[in-house]
């Protein structure tokens, strides 16, 4: 990139699913947000267009194109997003109905993807042979487009690896904590597995509480056991946290174990409420209160992810620009 070019404005620009959060991360760094022109078909296939009014912030700032890869539809969408983005930056402007200049300068480099919640993390590995690394897959599409790429609170960030831009990864758990702490001031956080130790204990340094973890495993997408452990919680308000939140099983399991040992209340908080098949209502019996952030739509909705993409924005231009 040359930097001669950048004067230190971004266009944040969004497509269907996270426009909220586009605009949040747009006031958050006081730029100017461009929500693309995103509709659908009769039969459900997605259309993108760069509006006309946005063509010029495009091509003469960096943009910052925000999606969440969730469900297939958002995938579709950010490909379409970054294709439509890298043509309008390299000059493409050839249509159809002979609108406007067909061709101008290239702008050259400065399309960076957010992600908030990057669907398909969780198939980060071939467990069986003949299995896809779906994670790998999906990164190796969304980073054929842009510059650099944002992921909040990915499940395990090591699949990753090298990709050929540059990757900063952020998490919204400073942001979880400052809310917890506001709200249900938890005596203790436990982590319902080995996976999520490093974002739980930040929560529990950040609130400065006791942290303990439990051993999980998964039997199938719908069942987990959790291995025995004696937990210092009798009379504790107790916040479970996670990356994210599916059926709401291991939360629900976890949540039971620290009832037996006392728990006076138990609150769960994840960075990704995706809350599938009566999870809340799962969720209701069990916890006492469900706290997620805005990475993708959800009814338990009360942490801006903003201040998190924010910081990677911030270091990734540090890195690039
Ligand atoms: C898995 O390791 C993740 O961190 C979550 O614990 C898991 O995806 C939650 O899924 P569910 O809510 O279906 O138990």
């Amino acid at each position: 990139m040359n930097s001669r070019l950048w004067r230190g404005y971004m266009a944040i620009v969004s497509g269907s699913n996270a426009a909220e959060l586009a605009a949040a991360l747009a006031e958050e760094m006081e730029w100017e947000h461009h929500p693309l022109e995103v509709r659908r078909f009769p039969d459900s296939e997605g259309y993108v267009r760069v509006p006309q009014e946005s063509i010029e912030a495009i091509r003469s700032e960096p943009v910052v194109i925000v999606a969440t890869t969730f469900p297939d539809s958002g995938i579709v969408e950010a490909l379409l997003m970054l294709e439509s983005i890298h043509d309008v930056r390299r000059g493409d402007m050839s249509n159809l109905k002979g609108e406007g200049e067909q061709s101008l300068a290239d702008a050259g480099p400065g399309i960076f993807l957010a992600v908030p919640y990057f669907g398909y993390s969780r198939q980060d590995k071939r467990f069986q042979r003949g299995e896809v690394v779906s994670a790998k897959l999906l990164a190796r599409l969304l980073t054929r487009r842009c510059d650099g790429m944002i992921v909040l609170d990915l499940h395990a960030p090591a699949v990753l690896e090298d990709l050929e831009v540059p990757v900063e990864f952020v998490s919204s758990m400073p942001e979880i904590a400052i809310h917890l702490q506001n709200t249900v001031r938890p005596d203790f956080v436990l982590s319902p597995d080995k996976g999520a130790i490093e974002r739980a204990s930040h929560v529990a340094n950040a609130i400065g509480c006791n942290f303990s973890y439990l051993e999980k495993t998964r039997i199938d997408a719908h069942t987990i056991e959790h291995k025995a452990k004696d937990l210092d919680v009798d009379g504790a308000i107790v916040a479970i946290v996670d990356d994210m939140i599916s059926t709401g099983g291991t939360i629900c399991k976890a949540s039971d174990a620290l009832r037996r040992q006392g728990a006076k209340a138990v609150h769960a908080a994840c960075t990704h409420g995706l809350f599938t098949g009566g999870a809340i209502t799962r969720l209701s019996n069990h916890v006492d209160g469900v706290h997620a952030t805005d990475s993708l739509p959800n009814p338990r909705s009360v942490v801006s992810g903003a201040p998190a993409i924010a910081r990677g924005v911030n270091s990734l231009i540090e890195r690039v620009l």
